[in-house]
């Protein structure tokens, strides 16, 4: 092969290699072990004297050449490959770090209640967010037509033939276990419920509850027991002395019925805007189980006997950070989720 041709060919290539690789492969393909330069190189042994020592003196001539280039040729193309074009890029300038993702208050919340009953021994249950008609009232003592219906207004769903409606509370979920678990039992249910009203500072159309439920023999479950655990949980989850108290209050599915106000937590008792000066916070509805509510899953409530309980956990975690808008929950608003 003509030395000439082949150097002006291999300077072509050298030149049209756009990428390291593909200059790698050039250089095999001249350079190389088996390379059309090398060959060449290895062959001149067998030319006679004169002839060896022109070409000779040639061909290492064109070797150290194709080095040359090639080697400027990686040197740029290394270059474009660290180089950002036509900018004025400072490397040394600090980075920015990236924007971290953290828990909203809500989660929050949930898992303080989560730990602090699983400590009492409680297991985490959970129910669907659609409901029958049966687990949201009829199972709960609240038949058709009664009227303590009207304290859950609700959104119907319309399927085929059954009505489904999304959950007013957590209560269905206590049904929903006793049918598949026997007692003794200590269960608590947090999930998320709606309910159809007009939204303000202390309403919205869906938010969070945490069901309790515990079940055991006749006489073994007392509203003395509901106390003394309501007690530790509240002590716990705002880590504040906080004290208790009971009203009888109204729920179709417990007998007796009551209200749990603990001590403000804002002013400890003394009365502020957030106790409207009262020292107390309603906070918890109870009681114990009716009788109808264990006829319904099939216990006898002469045997068996317990307490229920369900608590706001947006109202919680208001009382806890002090936010006095529940809809800032929802409403996504950064300024307000990145204080938490
Ligand atoms: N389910 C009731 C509500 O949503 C709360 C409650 C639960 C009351 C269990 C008593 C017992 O208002």
């Amino acid at each position: 092969m003509d030395l000439k041709k082949l150097k002006i060919t291999a300077q072509k290539d050298i030149k049209s290699a756009q990428n390291l690789a593909e200059l790698n492969n050039v250089f095999k393909k001249y350079l190389g072990k088996k390379g059309e330069l090398t060959r060449i190189l290895r062959s001149l042994k067998d030319l006679p004297i004169k002839k060896r020592k022109t070409q000779g003196k040639l061909a290492n001539q064109i070797k150290k050449d194709l080095e040359l280039i090639i080697q400027e040729r990686k040197d740029k193309l290394q270059d474009a490959k660290y180089k950002i074009q036509n900018t004025d890029f400072d490397i040394t300038a600090p980075g920015k770090s990236p924007v971290l993702g953290h828990l909203h208050p809500l989660t929050l919340v949930r898992r303080k209640v989560a730990e602090i009953f699983q400590s009492m021994g409680f297991t985490i249950v959970q129910g669907p967010e659609v409901e029958t008609e049966w687990y949201n009232f009829d199972a709960l003592n609240i038949p058709k037509e009664h009227p303590a219906r009207d304290l859950w207004d609700t959104f119907w769903l319309k399927p085929k033939n059954k009505k489904l409606l999304l959950r007013t509370h957590t209560s269905p979920v206590q049904i929903r276990y006793m049918e598949k678990n026997q007692p003794p039992l200590r269960i608590i249910v947090p999930g998320r419920i709606f309910r159809h009203e007009a939204t303000d500072a202390s309403h919205e159309i869906n938010f969070y509850q945490v069901e309790g439920l515990m079940i055991d023999k006749k006489g073994k479950i007392t509203v003395a027991n509901f106390k003394a655990i309501i007690d530790e949980f509240f002590k716990g989850f705002f880590e504040k002395q906080t004290k208790i108290r009971l009203r009888p209050s109204y729920f179709p599915f417990v007998e007796p019925g009551f209200e749990i106000d603990i001590s403000c937590v804002n002013c400890l008792g003394k009365g502020c805007s957030v106790c409207a000066q009262t020292g107390w916070v309603e906070i918890l509805g109870a009681g114990m189980v009716h009788p109808n509510v264990l006829k319904a899953v099939g216990l006898n409530p002469k045997f068996w006997q317990g307490f229920a309980f369900g608590v706001g956990m947006d109202r919680l975690a208001m009382l806890k950070y002090k936010i006095n808008d529940i809809r800032l929950f929802y409403s996504n608003d950064l300024r307000f989720l990145q204080q938490f």
